[in-house]
């Protein structure tokens, strides 16, 4: 039957790819601590087996966790435990030859009598201490988390036995040691020797050396959870936290015709979602000459590290176009980087390691800046993921971490706070990338986040701009004559803020604006105007200037310095940086040069220069990219509340960018479902169902997009007073046309006969479900997403998919739409992320085995 064939060849084309992933080598343990008989699944459906047949000696008791903290990604492992109040041994078989991976698992709980912040203890592997002295609740409470995983690489035991210890403190009285889970999995041979940083010609053999994970980065790039990773369920985690002063560079993702191919490199090294992705500094170069692409880890200091940088361009293809140097701990330790040239070419991924001592330091530097002395075309520097491993052969142990005095502060004011603590919690960690997962990579997120906000000058002391590393990094801007403003930025979030954007002084605004000369006003909100100016010799920005009349000006402000400055995504707008001086208020951005979306669709009803089909279908691809990102990619949701099209900018090459979160509220994270708020927003644009209940969810966003979506193919404006009643909001006119089969009399006449039937067909059908009167009858981000490449792909490819469609059609909705088994399915695969859609290779596969399905 054919559509059991579609259903089939969707299936083959999603599950192919991660059934490698999602092997599971017979050698490997998961063991969940405490667990019954018949063991139990982890939320990605990961089977835990009882730890109960490997444990070999002590005194120990197994015990429910008293409570659930509503951040716990997974009721297994963590919500059973063993509990151990005396040395215990677990014994499992190895073999000698082969490293393995060792994950431990916690959550620093109460278990019936046992409270884990009298828990101290000591771990050892063999020989090997792994933890001494160790306090879980003192780590999760100083990193803001509930739980937190370990993870090492235990070289060749040479012997067929793994002996695991648990020891209980014996400097603290009634101490006891706890474990929630314990994966034991033999790895590839990963490691080989390294040069060692400020040594040359030193190499550092890491073959036989035991290795503790400290950090695992999706460099530009998105969480990666394991089983999401290629073979070897590691996790990886957003760079930006680590992201040292505000020179944070831009972010870049593979094009779909570009694909990452390994050669001889396998694939286990990285999944293809590290190498897809990218952070570079820039394009311009004098900007990249004045600053380092710079992240800062923080670590346990005279200890050895190993530091393992990935590469992929996936832009250019030449030898010597970008070059650049990579310092660590401030030394050099590579001069002349040439991704090309070690890689062999465009999309071909590759790493390099590099050993070094941290004598006395408590941080690691790992800063890239490019190479003018080897004369490449760019000055630019690149960077797709890092891995930072501490290195040892017999003790990997380290300190507790310290909670800060700030983290306490913050939780004081967090408990004080209307918000139920969780959520308080949660947002701070903001921007740290793991949302559910906690993990080794958070230890240092926070001390980095705290360590930088105290690096930077306290809130009223902001006078002197030159202290900050300018986001563009070019120290030659008007602002470092020290014009200071003389005026305390006024909020710690503002303060915070600093450290990731530029600040500008009125005189700069005055200077880029021409003394804000109306005839630089390229558009008026309800903030203020928005000039268009130019700052550093040359460099074109907008820049918003609010009205100081309004109250809701300031939080609003306040409000996009905080988001904006947080998320960095190639379809949202880039703050570059503000300014507040004299009851001035000034926010600095990128300058997109093809302006609002609707100003090229209409504007006053009269249609300028008019888009094609596939232009809007693009630029309403970004702009449901850009949204999917604030839904999901943050990993809080970031609620847009005023998604519209005068809200999608273009640059220069139509690139789609949401702007203006002005009215941004961070959203409810999966459990909570809604965010309560007055009703903000823009008529026409407005979800009835937020109207009705004052209750916010990102699906308020998709009706607004789903609005943007009827603009994109009417060429009218969402509401328009002037019309017959009927005609007044466009959703409802749509929907009206649409139901009466009279659609094709109200779109865009421009584009009559352009359009492919199927492409419209597939994309009115998403945006009408996207203005369903229910929230929960509206796809998501990531569903509508899938629908509008589909509608694309129509558009583009029809011949395939027309043969394939004329009988077939409505189950090609049942197989795409977001409501159906297979979509479901896709979702539960967790190929939902936009990197998997993005990187086309999925979706290419699936539609090439839709196209070539004509024949069965
Ligand atoms: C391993 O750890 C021990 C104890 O902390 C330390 O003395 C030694 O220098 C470390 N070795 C390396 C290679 O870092
Ligand atoms: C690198 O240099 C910067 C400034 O020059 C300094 O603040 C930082 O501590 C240095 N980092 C290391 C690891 O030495
Ligand atoms: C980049 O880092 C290196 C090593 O710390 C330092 O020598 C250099 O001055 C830095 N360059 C800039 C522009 O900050
Ligand atoms: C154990 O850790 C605690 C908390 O970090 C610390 O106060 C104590 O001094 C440590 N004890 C030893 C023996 O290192
Ligand atoms: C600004 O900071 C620089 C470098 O930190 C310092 O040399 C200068 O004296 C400061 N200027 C003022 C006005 O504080
Ligand atoms: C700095 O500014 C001066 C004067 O405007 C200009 O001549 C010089 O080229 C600039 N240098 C850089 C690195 O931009
Ligand atoms: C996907 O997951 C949901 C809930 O997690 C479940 O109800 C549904 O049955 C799953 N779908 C498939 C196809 O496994």
């Amino acid at each position: 039957m054919q559509w059991h064939t579609t259903l089939v060849y969707l299936f083959a084309a999603i599950c192919l790819p991660l059934a490698s992933n999602a092997a599971v080598d017979k050698d490997s343990l998961m063991l969940g601590c405490g667990l019954g008989e018949g063991g139990g699944k982890d939320s990605e459906g990961r089977e835990w087996s009882p730890d109960k047949k490997y444990l070999t000696g002590g005194n120990s008791v197994t015990s429910k966790a008293s409570f659930q903290d509503p951040s716990l990604s997974s009721e297994v492992p963590y919500m059973t435990s063993r509990v151990f109040t005396s040395e215990s041994t677990y014994k499992f078989p190895i073999q000698g030859t082969k490293r393995y991976w060792l994950r431990l698992y916690f959550y620093p709980s109460v278990y019936s009598t046992f409270d884990a912040s009298n828990s101290f203890f000591s771990v050892t592997a063999n020989d090997v201490t792994l933890l001494s002295n160790f306090s879980a609740s003192i780590t999760c409470q100083a990193l803001s988390q509930a739980y937190i995983d370990r993870e090492y690489s235990l070289a060749p035991l040479n012997t067929d036995t793994l002996t695991l210890s648990f020891k209980p403190s014996d400097k603290h009285p009634n101490a006891f040691a706890f474990v929630n889970g314990i994966e034991l999995t033999p790895m590839p041979d990963l490691f080989d020797s390294a040069p060692l940083v400020g040594y040359s010609d030193q190499t550092f053999d890491t073959k036989s050396l035991h290795l503790q994970t400290m950090f695992r980065l999706n460099v530009g790039g998105q969480f990666i959870s394991p089983l999401q990773d290629s073979g070897l369920s590691r996790t990886w985690y957003d760079d930006t936290p680590y992201l040292f002063g505000s020179g944070v560079g831009v972010t870049n993702q593979a094009a779909k015709d570009v694909k990452i191919d390994y050669k001889t490199m396998p694939q286990y090294v990285a999944p293809t979602n590290v190498y897809a992705t990218s952070r570079s500094m820039g394009n311009v170069k004098d900007i990249n000459m004045g600053y380092n692409l710079t992240w800062v880890f923080q670590v346990d200091p005279n200890s050895m590290y190993l530091t393992r940088l990935h590469f992929c361009d996936f832009f250019y293809n030449k030898v010597n176009e970008i070059v650049f140097k990579i310092y660590i701990n401030n030394q050099t330790a590579q001069g002349d980087a040439d991704v090309i040239g070690w890689a062999g070419g465009i999309g071909v991924p590759t790493y390099k390691d590099y050993v070094i001592y941290g004598k006395g330091l408590e941080e690691l530097w790992v800063a890239l800046h490019p190479a003018p002395e080897t004369k490449p075309e760019f000055f630019d520097a690149l960077l797709n993921g890092v891995e930072v491993f501490k290195i040892n052969e017999t003790d990997l142990s380290g300190p507790n971490p310290k909670p800060s005095d700030m983290l306490m502060k913050h939780e004081e004011q967090a408990a004080k706070s209307f918000e139920p603590e969780h959520i308080t919690k949660r947002t701070f960690v903001i921007g740290s990338a793991a949302g559910g997962a906690a993990g080794f990579a958070l230890v240092a997120a926070l001390c980095v986040a705290v360590h930088q906000r105290t690096r930077k000058k306290a809130p009223g002391t902001c006078t002197n701009t030159s202290s900050w590393l300018p986001l563009y990094g070019n120290s030659n801007t008007t602002g470092t004559k020290g014009t200071g403003s003389g005026k305390s930025v006024g909020s710690g979030n503002l303060a915070m803020a600093q450290g990731l954007c530029r600040y500008f002084s009125l005189q700069d605004m005055m200077q880029a604006t021409n003394n804000f000369d109306e005839s630089n006003v390229i558009g008026v909100g309800g903030f203020g105007k928005v000039y268009k100016g130019v700052i550093d010799n040359g460099f074109k920005v907008a820049i918003k200037r609010s009205n100081p009349q309004s109250e809701q000006g300031v939080n609003e402000f306040q409000t996009e310095i905080e988001m904006l400055s947080k998320l960095r995504h190639k379809h949202l707008v880039s703050l570059i940086g503000f300014c507040e001086e004299e009851d001035e208020m000034c926010l600095v951005y990128d300058y997109m040069a093809h302006g609002t979306m609707r100003e090229h669709l209409y504007k006053g009803n009269k249609p300028l220069d008019t888009l094609t089909w596939k232009q809007r279908l693009e630029i309403c691809i970004g702009a449901a990219r850009g949204l999917h990102y604030l839904h999901t990619g943050a990993k809080y949701t970031i609620i847009h509340r005023d998604v519209k099209t005068t809200n999608i900018l273009l640059d220069e090459n139509w690139v789609a960018k949401v702007s203006d979160f002005g009215l941004s509220k961070t959203g409810p994270n999966m459990n909570q479902g809604h965010v309560s708020t007055v009703v903000k927003g823009s008529f026409g644009y407005l979800d009835p169902e937020y109207f009705r209940r004052q209750q916010l969810t990102e699906k308020s966003d998709v009706y607004s997009f789903g609005v943007v979506l009827f603009e994109a193919l009417c060429s009218r404006p969402a509401l328009n007073p002037s019309l017959p009643k009927e005609q007044v909001s466009l959703a409802e006119w749509v929907l009206y046309n649409k139901r009466k089969g009279t659609l094709e009399d109200i779109i865009d006449p421009n584009l009559k006969g352009q359009i492919r039937p199927e492409s419209l067909n597939k994309f009115a059908d998403a945006a009408e479900k996207c203005v369903s009167d229910l929230g929960s009858e509206r796809p998501s981000m990531n569903d509508l997403l899938w629908n509008l490449e589909f509608a694309l792909n129509l558009q583009e490819n029809p011949d395939g998919l027309t043969k394939a469609a004329p009988l077939e059609e409505s189950e090609f909705e049942e197989v795409s739409l977001g409501n159906s088994d297979m979509a479901a399915h896709y979702k539960n695969l967790s190929l939902g992320s936009e990197h998997d859609l993005n990187t086309g290779d999925n979706n290419a596969h699936i539609f090439s085995q839709i196209g070539t399905q004509k024949g069965r």
